[in-house]
């Protein structure tokens, strides 16, 4: 939550400036601000766009600083928006993060005759900053940074230095990009991708000095790192829209690209099983594992818990799916050869990194199935499994999901022969692996189909998702998927839970989603279609090709092609998302930055 980006080099600052924060607007959209040294500060409630205009005007600055926010403290104002000065407008600042003792910090100041102009954390720190007494910006930075508790990336900037950029971190992502005679700081790489690819993370406690032609880092506590540049991959057009309405549309078009993606080389056809380098040394130690815990939030969470259906059924594993925000908190039990795999898109989830911090600080083996490369748990975790997405910038996770569940298909390949599952069965998944994009693209093409259903829904108030088995945690997918793109108020349930309670609900103007493939449970939800339509609910179903009998019972039927049971759920995927869009999109809704929200949840 909330980006920052800066910049110091040999080119006018404000372009690359406000393009990079383009880039994290999905992570707050707030607010949004720039400061540098001879065009000052320029602010705006709202997107980016707002900033846009400041282009016109002329500035000779080559450095300086912006922010895009996701609001914490305070609300979306023109007085909370960063960057934030100190008392004399001499010391800037842009921040990711919470400032947890800002409170006491700010009655210290003020009962020191400080004044604060914003109800933001921020502010107090750039105050905190401007009353050290210390030769140089980054001593002062330092200095205040030893009285803060919480989290920070943080850029700061003295006005009687304009060449130099002061930066730090605890807790909130931040990665220096190196080009030539120019530096950049961003909260994520991918916002770099259009001037380097060479890299230099900044891990927790160290700041770095930045200016044009060198970055020096440090410990908070003054000792100097040597640090070896990495190269970032992806390209700077998967940035932009490439001829679709949204970006959430052209990210859902992805999946057949981003299925081969993540199985790409991975595919070991003759032996019938998978490789996957990242957790390659651990093969040994999986094959004695008793129980695995996967934790994630938000969609990524709900991957997790296909991956419980597919590592209990193809590789006899007991799973427990915990979201990361309870098991950073609970008290939590691992017994016998166990390990915590993080599921995250971002990388830098602050309960998901919490939750591993938590598992490795108690020994257990750490795990990730992460899409950003060198991302926060890509980096704290012991192995993991890369998903290769490609970045993903609509808020609603969607081609990300997809990749989630095509790596857990694939763990569940290598953990299942194993342990159970024969060389015959292995070679049969791989085969429908390989045939899936194809199954995929054929999904995709019923886009407008869906659109037709979507319009005729999209102004009811309410939703209810059902499936069962793998398509239970599809169903509570469709349901947030829903919510966050439309704001329709939408439930998801496992079908044989819908008598207990849920269905009191249901009538005429509470439609219900079901997700319907031939499986093994085909009859158990035929039976939950027959109980909501004796309470008059209008019923959308998602089946599979080749059923004749859906499309006559329910009001409106989607049929995807059938896969294998395994994967079935990566296909159910797709028309949910494109139901969620095309349902925000007929409400005429922005379905990339929905109210509220933020890509990167990296606060507590
Ligand atoms: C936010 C996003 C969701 C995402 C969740 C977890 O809430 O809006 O789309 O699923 O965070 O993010 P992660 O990056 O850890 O997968």
């Amino acid at each position: 939550m909330c980006g920052i980006f800066g910049y110091v080099g040999n080119k006018p600052a404000r372009k690359i400036l406000i393009d990079g924060l383009r880039t994290l607007e999905y992570r707050g959209y707030d607010s949004a601000g720039i400061f540098t040294p001879r065009g000052g500060v320029i602010q705006a409630v709202g997107p980016i766009a707002a900033l846009e205009e400041c282009l016109l005007v002329d500035d000779s600055s080559v450095a300086g600083i912006a922010h895009t926010r996701w609001a914490t403290h305070g609300a979306p104002t023109l007085a909370n928006a960063h960057p934030h000065h100190d008392a004399t407008e001499s010391i800037w600042i842009v921040h990711n993060g919470i400032i947890e003792n800002y409170q006491e910090l700010k009655e210290e100041l003020a009962a020191d005759g400080v004044t604060f102009y914003s109800d933001t954390d921020t502010e107090v720190l750039a105050k905190l900053i401007g009353r050290q007494r210390a030769d140089t910006l980054q001593a002062a930075v330092v200095v205040a940074l030893a009285r803060v508790r919480g989290t920070y990336g943080l850029v700061a900037m003295h006005v009687d230095r304009p060449d130099e950029l002061i930066v730090a971190r605890m807790g909130s992502p931040i990665v220096l990009g190196v080009g030539s005679g120019e530096h950049f700081v961003s909260s994520d790489p991918a916002a770099l991708l259009p001037h380097t690819k060479t890299v230099l993370y900044l891990e927790d406690g160290e700041v770095a000095v930045v200016s044009a032609s060198a970055c020096n880092i440090s410990t908070l506590d003054g000792v100097h790192r040597q640090k070896a540049t990495e190269t970032i991959v992806g390209e700077a057009a998967q940035l932009q829209k490439q001829g679709f309405a949204h970006f959430m549309l052209k990210e859902i078009h992805e999946a057949p690209e981003v299925i081969e993606n993540a199985i790409r080389g991975r595919l070991m056809a003759e032996e019938g099983t998978v490789k996957l380098g990242g957790i390659e040394p651990y093969l040994e130690v999986f094959s004695k594992l008793d129980r695995l815990t996967i934790v994630g939030c938000g969609s990524a969470y709900y991957a997790g818990l296909v991956g419980k259906y597919l590592l209990e059924e193809y590789a006899g594993l007991p799973v427990e799916v915990e979201l990361a925000s309870e098991y950073r908190y609970k008290r939590n039990y691992h017994l016998g050869n166990t390990a915590v795999l993080a599921v995250s898109q971002s990388g830098e989830t602050a309960d998901t990194l919490a939750a591993v911090r938590k598992a490795k600080a108690a020994g257990i083996l750490t795990l990730g199935i992460v899409n950003v490369v060198g991302s926060s748990v890509a980096r704290e975790t012991d192995a993991g499994i890369y998903t290769h997405a490609g970045p993903e910038v609509a808020v609603a996770s969607t081609k990300a999901f997809l990749s989630q569940i095509t790596v857990f298909a694939l763990l569940a390949i290598l953990l299942g022969r194993q342990r159970q599952l024969s060389a015959e069965n292995g070679k049969e998944l791989i085969q429908a692996l390989t045939e899936l994009p194809q199954s995929i693209q054929k999904t995709l093409a019923l886009s407008s189909y869906i659109a037709e259903i979507a319009k005729k829904y999209a102004h009811t108030r309410n939703m209810m998702f059902i499936g069962r088995t793998f398509h239970a945690p599809l169903a509570y997918e469709g349901a947030l998927k829903l919510k966050e793109v439309s704001y329709l108020h939408a439930e998801g349930y496992a079908g044989g839970e819908l008598k207990h309670g849920s269905i009191a609900m249901l009538d005429a103007e509470f439609p219900i989603v079901t997700l319907v493939p031939q499986d093994a449970v085909y009859e158990k939800m035929l039976a939950n279609i027959s109980e909501v339509q004796a309470r008059s609910a209008p019923v959308i179903a998602i089946g599979t090709e080749g059923d004749t009998l859906l499309p006559k019972t329910v009001d409106d039927v989607i049929l995807v092609p059938k896969v294998h049971e395994m994967l079935q759920p990566i296909i159910s995927a797709i028309p949910l998302q494109l139901l969620a869009y095309h349902v925000g999109v007929a409400k005429g809704l922005n379905v990339d930055r929905p109210r509220n929200l933020a890509k990167s949840v990296t606060v507590e």
